[in-house]
């Protein structure tokens, strides 16, 4: 799971949101099941803070990767936008909990 770090989506609130996953993921004893990461600005800015859920893959990670800066459309990807404390935290319940996205939050660009 990747919180934006961008500028807007820190203004918006990322850093509570960051936060509250960190929280969620402790107090769910989910930790272990989920790297919680910050991404780079997706380019959604007005849709932030933005969260991107991916599974996690077999390959070494580049600090120059395009997918913390980017949506890259892969199946397994999910995007939550205008994300809250309380959002998020129900994203880990159920999302990374559950195996089960949370259609209701996902991102506008993907309606
Ligand atoms: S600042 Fe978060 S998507 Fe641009």
């Amino acid at each position: 799971m990747s919180v934006c770090r961008g500028p807007d989506c820190r203004r918006n609130g990322a850093e509570r949101v960051l936060v509250a996953a960190r929280e969620a993921l402790q107090g769910q004893g989910m930790e272990a099941k989920c790297v919680l990461a910050r991404g780079g600005c997706y380019g959604l800015c007005h849709l932030g803070p933005n969260v991107v859920v991916r599974e996690e893959r077999e390959r070494p990670r580049d600090v120059f990767a395009q997918e913390d800066f980017q949506l890259m459309g892969w199946p397994d990807e999910v995007h939550y936008g205008e994300m809250t404390a309380e959002k998020v935290t129900r994203v880990i319940a159920e999302h990374i909990g559950a195996d089960a996205p949370v259609q209701s939050l996902r991102g506008a660009r993907e309606d």
